[in-house]
């Protein structure tokens, strides 16, 4: 009888197998159906935009999970040796925690500072000269420069890797381990990447408007940072996001007078010398834990920022009108103003994004 059973329930087994298979040989790779994977949901701070997403590649609760596999991942970088992560830390709200330039593949340091990461999904052109278009160029960039990816050695190693094999097919479908799905997986972890909504700034400021919510040095750091008297909102307060997006020279760098400078920024990818010396205004959110600063982290704290700003701007054929007040090109602040200046800043401090478990490396 027993026998008989299970003889009984492997026939019914094989049947509906077979009923399977001839159901999906006539709706091919059914199964691997990248529409299958789970929409996932970006839950946006108060008052934030919309993220502008890219139409061939939406984002999925698969596709973020394994992007975040994939941006911790040593095995992509030549040497085995270099992550996303190494440079980009969740700690240091995606910077490399107190290092002016970090060390890539090569052994070698980056020509720039590395900067943070959170909100990058709301930008439109990526890195300090703004050479990428999207955020899946971006990726490509760094993949091949910081870390040398040889592709012929990586794909197989992901294919191989079951854990791999079986995610990038639940976010992509079938035969889905190819570079450009890697490019999109990693992209699609950096847009997840956002304000948590909990800095001092979104909670009183954002959501009321009244600066007077702020502590008292943060509100009258607001009253400089927004007016005349200390003039950074131009570049860094026209939205939530505290950056415009744009290409500014604010006269970080020394500049004999000609168009030439150690680092043209913009112009060495424009061609147009008058885009010498341009860099993309950083956000400002979570500089407490992005130190130091500037696109060649020279400042080593805020406090040294906002000096530079009032007493040693350098003046060149490209300084953003801006950085000149009614004729003056120093600022007129007090030792307490500029204090106050570094506490408006501090007000964006966000310590719950940098702790998000979604972000941390599964590696460890
Ligand atoms: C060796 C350190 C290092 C590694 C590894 C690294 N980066 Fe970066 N990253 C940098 C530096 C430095 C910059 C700024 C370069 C510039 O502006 O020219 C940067 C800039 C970026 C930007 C532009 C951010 C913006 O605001 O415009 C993105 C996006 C980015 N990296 C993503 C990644 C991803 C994804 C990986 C892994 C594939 C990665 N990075 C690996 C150091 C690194
Ligand atoms: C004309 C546009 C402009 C104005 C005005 C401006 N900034 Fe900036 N800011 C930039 C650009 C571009 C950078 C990146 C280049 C650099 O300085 O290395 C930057 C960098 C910074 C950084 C470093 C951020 C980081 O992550 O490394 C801080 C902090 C900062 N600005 C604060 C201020 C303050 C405070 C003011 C007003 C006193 C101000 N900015 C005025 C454009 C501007």
């Amino acid at each position: 009888m027993k026998k008989l059973n299970t003889f009984y329930i492997l026939a019914i087994i094989v049947m509906i197998g077979s009923v399977f298979s001839i159901v999906s040989s006539c709706v091919p790779e059914s199964k691997c159906d990248p529409e299958l994977a789970t929409p996932f949901n970006l839950t946006l701070p108060f008052r934030f935009p919309e993220m502008n997403l890219p139409t061939d590649n939406p984002m999925t609760e698969e596709g973020v999970e394994l992007g975040r596999f994939l941006f911790y991942d040593t095995t992509l970088s030549i040497n085995h040796q270099v992550s996303c992560g190494s440079c980009h830390k969740p700690e240091f709200g995606f910077s490399d925690g107190g290092k002016q330039f970090s060390t890539n593949s090569k052994g070698m340091m980056t020509k720039r500072n590395t900067p943070a990461l959170l909100n990058v999904g709301f930008q439109n052109k990526f890195f300090f000269d703004g050479r990428s278009g999207s955020l899946e160029e971006a990726v490509d960039d760094a993949i091949k420069n910081e870390m040398e990816v040889n592709w012929e050695v990586t794909l197989p190693y992901l294919e191989k890797n079951t854990f791999y094999s079986a995610n990038f097919k639940k976010a992509f479908g079938c035969d889905a381990v190819t570079k450009e799905n890697v490019l999109k997986a990693i992209s699609q972890f950096m847009r997840s990447i956002i304000s948590s909504g909990e800095s001092e700034i979104d909670k009183k400021f954002f959501t009321t408007n009244d600066y007077t919510q702020l502590s008292p040095a943060a509100s009258r750091g607001f009253l400089l940072f927004t007016s005349a008297r200390a003039d950074c909102f131009h570049c860094h307060f026209t939205n939530i996001l505290t950056t415009d997006n744009q290409f500014h020279n604010d006269g970080v760098q020394y500049n004999d007078g000609s168009f030439n400078f150690a680092d043209n920024g913009r112009g060495a990818i424009t061609n147009v010398q008058t885009d010498n010396g341009k860099m993309k205004t950083p956000s400002l959110r979570n500089l407490a834990y992005t130190a130091p600063y500037g696109f060649d982290g020279r400042f080593n704290t805020l406090r040294e920022v906002v000096d530079f700003y009032a007493d040693s701007v350098h003046m060149s054929p490209t300084l953003d009108a801006v950085m000149i007040h009614t004729g003056n090109i120093r600022l007129n602040l007090t030792n307490s103003e500029r204090d106050d200046l570094v506490a408006f800043m501090l007000s964006m401090t966000d310590s719950t994004v940098i702790v998000n478990p979604k972000f941390q490396n599964p590696f460890r």
